[in-house]
């Protein structure tokens, strides 16, 4: 945390309810992102369970880009189903696309015709996509799917832990952000979302927390009794005042372009390093980590030993170094048979190349995690 965070940290209001932190939390959070309600949680994926407690039901379908694992395990836990509507890129266009994290709005509208939207209770956009690469998605992306999804009266949710990266990626690769701060940039992102779920511990930069944030004040009062029974009162969901203050100061702080750009710009150094040394990595370098192709990294290992978790493993033998495989072990299974791994006739498939990648960061949040 910064040297402001950690002074922040000393003036947490510890109140059981109604603590003065959490009426900052909530003020920063209204001001800086423009959602009425929040509602705190431990970290992210309690702000999952507590959020699809209230909205998801078995048999519903939740279209979106690559779902986080854990945002997947929520779904499926539910006996709902995920669907991938992230963009194909060519090949030849690969390591240039600025915006890999798109869903493909042909896709979106395909899901919707397939299932209705009495089975589809919101659409995910995670900001950035993490799985896929920590790739950013568009302005014009955001703006065309919740177009969609009003259209059909579906409700939007983000998963924004990383939102802040996806705001610097929009200022520096999208025509028209030049000249807009990250903070006007963050608020026009928001707008088109009628809910988000937060890991800040990622661009909130704070050690433990998260956070539902929504417009609808119904789906707000459902979350509030599963966010009672799961996490703690209404005002602290699992957090204390001082992480709370901690998070107000840093969502501020992350919101700044040189702090984005100081950060960032390490990622895009680490992964010129690694491609110097010959070794495969997706690319354009993404906001919070280098994904290691591991496939091409060992064409010696077959898919069904698992390239990616060797290669984890070795890593960690040989320099210390904690990545994570993501592929056929951390997929989640087919929840309509235990034990098998979710596949691409499931009408869907979140790898497009199982067990390939291995995220190597320099951002100690991760490491940490
Ligand atoms: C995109 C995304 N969503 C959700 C989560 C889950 O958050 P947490 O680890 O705080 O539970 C993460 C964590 O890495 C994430 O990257």
């Amino acid at each position: 945390m910064s040297d402001h965070q950690w002074s922040a940290l000393m003036k947490g209001d510890e109140s059981y309810a109604g603590s003065k932190s959490f009426l900052k939390m909530q003020r920063t959070i209204q001001q800086l992102l423009g959602f009425p309600y929040v509602l705190p949680t431990h970290q992210g994926r309690a702000a999952e369970n507590v959020l699809f407690s209230a909205t998801i039901k078995e048999g519903d379908v939740i279209p979106g880009n690559a779902h986080f694992d854990t945002t997947k395990g929520h779904i499926e836990y539910r006996k709902a189903v995920t669907v991938d509507c992230t963009i194909e890129v060519p090949e030849a266009q690969s390591k240039e696309h600025p915006f890999k994290g798109n869903i493909d709005i042909n896709k979106l509208e395909a899901c919707i015709a397939q299932y209705g939207k009495s089975k589809i209770p919101m659409v995910i956009h995670t900001v950035t996509c993490n799985t896929g690469g920590g790739q950013p998605v568009s302005m014009q992306n955001l703006k065309d799917v919740a177009a969609v999804c009003k259209m059909h009266g579906i409700p939007l949710i983000f998963d924004s832990a990383r939102f802040a990266e996806n705001a610097y990626f929009i200022k520096v690769r999208e025509d028209g952000y030049q000249d807009s701060s990250i903070k006007e940039i963050v608020k026009e992102m928001f707008s088109f979302a009628d809910g988000m779920t937060m890991s800040a511990k990622k661009d909130a930069i704070i050690n433990i927390g998260g956070f539902i944030a929504l417009k609808d004040e119904k789906v707000y009062q459902a979350c509030c009794t599963y966010g009672i029974i799961f996490e703690g009162f209404i005002t602290y969901g699992g957090m204390s005042g001082r992480d709370m203050e901690c998070l107000a100061a840093g969502l501020m702080e992350s919101t700044e372009y040189d702090y984005l750009h100081a950060r960032i710009s390490q990622v895009a150094y680490l992964g010129d390093l690694i491609r110097a040394y010959g070794i495969p990595i997706v690319e354009p370098a993404g906001g919070h980590a280098i994904y290691v192709d591991a496939k091409a990294f060992f064409p010696h290992i077959p898919q069904t030993e698992y390239p990616a978790q060797v290669l984890g493993v070795a890593l960690y033998e040989e320099a210390g170094v904690r990545g994570v495989e993501i592929g056929t072990v951390l997929a989640d299974r087919d929840p309509r048979f235990p034990g098998k791994s979710a596949h691409p006739n499931w009408s869907f498939c979140v790898w497009p190349s199982p067990a390939a990648f291995i995220p190597i960061t320099t951002c100690r949040s991760w490491l940490g995690a």
